[in-house]
């Protein structure tokens, strides 16, 4: 059972803040301060390049692909870090799309993250005037895996409502059609049990800055499954995922499994920050953390209910459709969110109307929510939101 009073003390939390947004950038692990600290200091100052061999530098991208692997269900070696997201999507739906050369059609539904459906343009625009993104609305998704479909890219947990897709049932789909399938993990990774093996996923990305507390800018990760990786060619071929980088050799080759899907130089800091995040992740049974994530969800959802009529639940009611994010409409949701922030109660705001808070049992508790609760329920029932300066829209929302 993992012990969450434990985890609670591993991450340095602001005293008077309820922290409701670990689905945006989860919060600081303690431990990362001094090891990024010892990690400028010892390796950086005092190895210098030589950091690359002696500190294991190079290795980082595999080894924290490897323990971000166990929570989504990828074997040893089928996960790698690096980049940003939008570069990973990128890079998965290019590889995927090469899989299946006679097919021009991305399919992908409007609740996914605007960026992956730019990224695919981009890439769609660069590769010529016959390839399409078809967008359509998540329900109708299964309808549309037609035989003109080479890719299905879809997020797994909306990002703005928290509704899960079936990737099993959709992944089978797609395969009964000839369709390679491409994973968004941005909100499932430490989020949901995530079975990247068990359901035969082709491709997979996420994000590390969000439930896995990497930081700012942490680094993204990609997973190809074993069956594909050595077909799957890269688009973009940096010299990383050379199957010899040190030979410099004029041309491309890729590398062999996973490490095709480096592009250049990883961020080390970053990495050395991560890796106190997973340590504390290491402590962590996935099941045990979706079993109080629900709980805490339900709580939430009980509570501002009972307290707050104003506020229309846009997140599925069945927790089984729901990712670890409740989010609510109410029209005048910026300058709510605002004014909770200002009581020390943070969530997001996402346009047009959404209210969205993150459940993260690593360091939320049901203390913190039913606290949070009682905060929301006094701004709303005293219009405490109605003051000109919750309304001013900063340039993060
Ligand atoms: C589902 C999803 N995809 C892609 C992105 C973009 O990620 P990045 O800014 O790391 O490229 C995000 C960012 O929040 C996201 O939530």
């Amino acid at each position: 059972m993992t012990d969450f009073a434990a985890t609670k003390a591993m991450f340095d939390l602001p005293e008077d803040v309820i922290y409701l947004d670990g689905n945006s950038l989860g919060p600081l692990p303690l431990a990362a301060s001094d090891r990024v600290s010892d990690m400028m200091v010892k390796e950086w100052g005092q190895m210098l390049i030589t950091g690359w061999n002696k500190a294991g530098w190079m290795g980082l991208p595999t080894g924290l692909g490897d323990r971000i692997g166990r929570l989504i269900g990828a074997e040893t070696g089928t996960v790698v870090t690096g980049d940003t997201l939008s570069i990973k999507v990128y890079q998965a739906v290019a590889s995927a799309l090469e899989l299946c050369r006679d097919r021009k059609v991305v399919l992908s539904d409007n609740g996914n993250f605007p960026s992956d459906l730019y990224m695919v343009d981009g890439l769609l625009r660069s590769l010529g005037p016959d390839y399409e993104l078809r967008v359509v609305a998540p329900e109708d998704v299964a309808a549309n895996i037609t035989d003109d479909v080479a890719v299905l890219m879809l997020t797994e947990v909306d990002y703005r409502s928290g509704r899960i897709h079936d990737m099993k049932a959709l992944t089978e789909l797609a395969h009964a059609n000839g369709t390679v399938t491409v994973w968004d993990l941005a909100h499932s990774a430490g989020a949901i049990p995530v079975d990247l093996s068990g359901c035969n996923a082709d491709f997979a990305v996420g994000c590390t800055y969000k439930y896995l507390n990497g930081g700012p800018g942490a680094p993204a990760f990609i997973y190809v499954a074993p069956r594909l990786t050595d077909r799957a060619r890269p688009a973009l071929s940096g010299w990383l995922g050379h199957e010899a980088p040190f030979a410099f050799d004029l041309d491309y080759r890729p590398g062999s499994g996973i490490e095709r899907m480096r592009v250049g130089t990883p961020p080390i800091l970053q990495m050395t920050a991560l890796s106190a995040a997973m340590d504390i992740w290491d402590m962590a049974d996935m099941a045990d953390v979706r079993a109080k994530s629900i709980d805490l969800t339900e709580l939430f959802i009980a509570r501002v209910e009972g307290t707050c009529p104003e506020l229309e639940l846009a997140s599925p009611r069945d927790p089984q459709q729901r990712g670890s994010q409740v989010s609510f409409r109410f029209t005048e949701g910026y300058a709510a969110m605002q004014a909770l922030i200002a009581r020390g109660v943070i969530g997001d705001f996402r346009a047009p109307d959404i209210m969205r808070f993150g459940f993260t049992p690593l360091y939320i508790d049901a203390r913190d929510v039913e606290r949070a609760v009682e905060i929301l329920a006094d701004i709303m029932q005293n219009r405490l939101w109605d003051a000109p300066e919750f309304k001013v829209r900063q340039r993060v929302t």
